[in-house]
């Protein structure tokens, strides 16, 4: 639909000739006016945060435009137009979040995209055909602080969604290096990604080499527009039969490359590689933007939320006892008030289980204190299993390596198993 009203234009064009032709062409337009002309990013965001502009048109190779320099100017109410040139293609471009993808020196077109007549950018590619089928499922594994077991349960239910069984012996001590990546097989697979940006741990604890974040290269690629689905297969090397790793940040400090903008693009992405995609979420949800007053600030939490946002079915780990109850009932509290929507489906767990903490019959009076305090009549309990989790800790495996009669993995089957009868059930819809 055309707007009546005046379309202000910030233009950040690089080639001085295609500059000069796309503000001769829009100032030759009524009710549209070029308001500036910037030379750089920074200009063109900082003109866009000042309220400026409604429309920016942008070179499609502007150094540093990347998804979030995107979303800030949309962010800030800019119908954001990308042009097109040999060197940038519309997929990529438009896998940066723009609104409308501009072939160089197409007047018309640019004309009706600032205004908001052009049609928007194409989506980005399909998986290729190979990939195809149903899109997979997201698993967002989130607890309160405190370490209840979020890593635990988002390994052990990845291992059983991918059906891992007991291996034979292997050579104590040895560390695995992750395998090198396979081609993607979409149907049967579960991708594991750890996106704590306080404490990650799913390197260390599956014996995987500290080499180069996974997840943080797709997030990069995700940023650049350039994340298929082949190129997060060859950032997930296969680590267990059926089972792809995301491994996540070697240092708490490097928590701005997990931006929430960038792996909004890597779940969706994810969708098309796995059936299941585990995500081994951070304790806290506080959006750091309603607590700053630099509201561009990239946000410590974005990753978790992201997760959040994207998945399915969110399992809510808590600990089992009188701490960990209490965290728990304020958790899920916290989870309803978050900051992002979270449609999922909630599965509430209560790991490591055991009458020392909670006093005699211990499963029944958890279900009982979350059913009076949280309004949660559905727990799913893990016992207590030190000599299992110890033994996988030692030897960088999954309990059903090294201890496959152990009874939290019994417990995490059925966590798996609950997960299932979610899917199909049509209680939670997995959407691409
Ligand atoms: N069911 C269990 N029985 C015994 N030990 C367990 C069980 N679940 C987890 N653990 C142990 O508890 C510790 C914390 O678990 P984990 O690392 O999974 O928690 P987390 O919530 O991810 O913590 P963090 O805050 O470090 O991210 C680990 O040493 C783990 O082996
Ligand atoms: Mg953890």
């Amino acid at each position: 639909m055309t707007d009546e009203r005046m379309v202000t234009v910030l233009v950040a064009v690089r080639a001085p000739d295609e500059e000069a032709a796309v503000v001769t062409v829009l100032g030759a337009q009524p009710r549209v006016k070029v308001a500036r002309r910037c030379a750089e990013l920074t200009e063109l965001l900082a003109a866009a945060e000042a309220g400026a502009g409604t429309a920016a048109v942008v070179s499609g190779d502007l150094p540093g435009l990347d998804r979030d320099a995107v979303a800030r100017l949309r962010g800030a109410g800019l119908r954001v137009v990308a042009l097109e040139d040999p060197a940038t293609s519309a997929e990529r471009l438009a896998g940066l979040g723009c609104d409308v993808v501009v072939t160089e020196g197409d007047a018309e077109n640019l004309v009706a995209a600032v205004r908001g007549d052009a049609p928007e950018a194409a989506p980005p590619p399909a998986p290729a055909p190979e990939l195809e089928g149903r899109p997979g499922t997201i698993v967002a594994v989130w607890g309160p602080a405190g370490s209840p077991g979020r890593t635990t349960t988002a390994i052990e239910l990845a291992a059983a969604l991918a059906g891992v069984g007991a291996a034979g012996p292997r050579r104590p001590g040895l560390r695995r290096r992750a395998r090198p990546a396979v081609p993607p097989h979409g149907a049967g697979t579960v991708l594991l990604a750890d996106a704590d940006t306080y404490a990650s741990s799913v390197t260390s604890r599956l014996g995987l080499l500290d080499d180069a974040p996974g997840l943080a290269a797709a997030a990069r690629a995700a940023g650049q527009g350039v994340l298929d689905v082949v190129t997060l297969a060859g950032h997930s090397p296969v680590v267990l039969p059926g089972v792809r790793v995301l491994t996540g940040i070697t240092r708490a400090s490097r928590w701005p490359e997990l931006s929430a903008t960038s792996l909004d693009v890597v779940f969706q992405r994810c969708r098309s590689l796995a059936s299941w995609t585990v995500v081994d979420c951070g304790p806290v949800l506080e959006a750091d933007e309603l607590l700053m007053y630099d509201t561009r600030a990239p946000q410590r939490n974005g990753a978790t939320l992201s997760a959040l946002q994207a998945a399915d079915i969110v399992v809510v780990v808590g600990g089992a006892d009188p701490v960990g109850l209490q965290r728990l009932v304020r958790g899920l509290e916290d989870l309803r008030d978050a900051a992002v929507p979270v449609p999922a489906a909630r599965l509430v767990v209560v790991n490591r289980v055991r009458e020392s903490a909670v006093g005699r019959r211990a499963g029944s009076q958890i279900r009982d204190a979350l059913a009076r305090y949280a309004g949660v009549d559905d727990v799913h309990l893990v016992p207590d299993d030190p000599a299992g989790l110890d033994a996988a800790l030692l030897a960088g495996r999954v309990l059903a390596e090294c201890a496959p009669t152990s009874p939290a993995r019994a417990g995490f089957s059925g966590l798996a198993d609950r997960v299932r009868e979610l899917v199909p059930s049509g209680v939670v819809g997995a959407s691409g």
